[in-house]
């Protein structure tokens, strides 16, 4: 897509934030900005045509593997972009977690699940220290640019750690802040280093960072 197009529509997400977006907080370890987060304003942003021309989605998914039956989070779902493919991925034998701390973001959703006929989803209002998950219960957990709007990251990583089974995965979308030329506000961008930084002294063992999208890294870490 045309460079100045993405750029507007990137500074357009910047406008959607839900809380101000000048990211007064830092993360303890790495000292990185920690972004607003997106309000419901940014809702129509998340399910635009050309997502799937930037982002590659079901590329993603097809790079974790998912397996039929599986147990999977999506935290910081949104309006569900990843959580339907997620449910088809799963089948019905498996269970979608949809997860986000805003009720309008869950109620759009639960809209999109009703209207796609899927019911493998369970909603859940997480809180901004912990998404309310049960414990060792969860195969994967993934992130899709929603790890950098953390304001709780350590609280949250804790918590996601012990929702995991042992072996479980945890897998964060960031886009890649090494890269200049993606033209997205820095706080909302994150490199690889800053990733492993954060995590890996939260007992989580890093296991990838794939690379084949065309501007995020898809990092991937294990409960031990
Ligand atoms: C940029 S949107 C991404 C939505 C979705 N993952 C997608 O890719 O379409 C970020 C989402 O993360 C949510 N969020 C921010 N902090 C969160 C937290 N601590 N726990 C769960 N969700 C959070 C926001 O409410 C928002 O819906």
């Amino acid at each position: 897509m045309e460079k100045s197009r993405f750029v507007g529509i990137a500074i357009l997400a910047a406008l959607l934030c839900a809380l101000p977006c000048s990211g007064a907080d830092v993360h303890p370890i790495t000292k990185r900005r920690i972004a607003g987060v997106m309000g419901p304003g940014g809702a129509d942003w998340l399910v635009r045509p050309e997502r799937q021309e930037e982002e590659h989605p079901d590329e993603a998914l097809d790079a974790l593997k998912i397996a039929k039956g599986a147990t999977v989070a999506d935290i910081g779902a949104g309006v569900g972009y990843f959580t339907w493919r997620l449910s088809e991925r799963v089948g019905p034998a498996g269970v979608v977690y949809g997860e986000d701390i805003q009720q309008a973001m869950l109620d759009q959703l639960v809209r999109n699940m009703k209207a796609r006929k899927i019911t493998n989803v369970r909603p859940v209002l997480g809180g901004i220290d912990d998404p309310r998950l049960p414990n060792s219960s969860v195969d994967l957990i993934l992130l899709v640019d929603v790890y950098h709007e953390f304001s709780e990251p350590v609280k949250m990583v804790d918590r996601m750690r012990e929702a995991l089974r042992p072996g479980g995965r945890l897998v964060l979308l960031e886009y890649r802040a090494e890269d200049p030329n993606v033209p997205i506000r820095p706080e909302h961008k994150m490199t690889l280093k800053q990733v492993r930084a954060e995590i890996e002294p939260q007992g989580l063992v890093f296991v990838e960072s794939i690379e084949t999208l065309p501007q995020q890294h898809i990092i991937v870490f294990r409960r031990p």
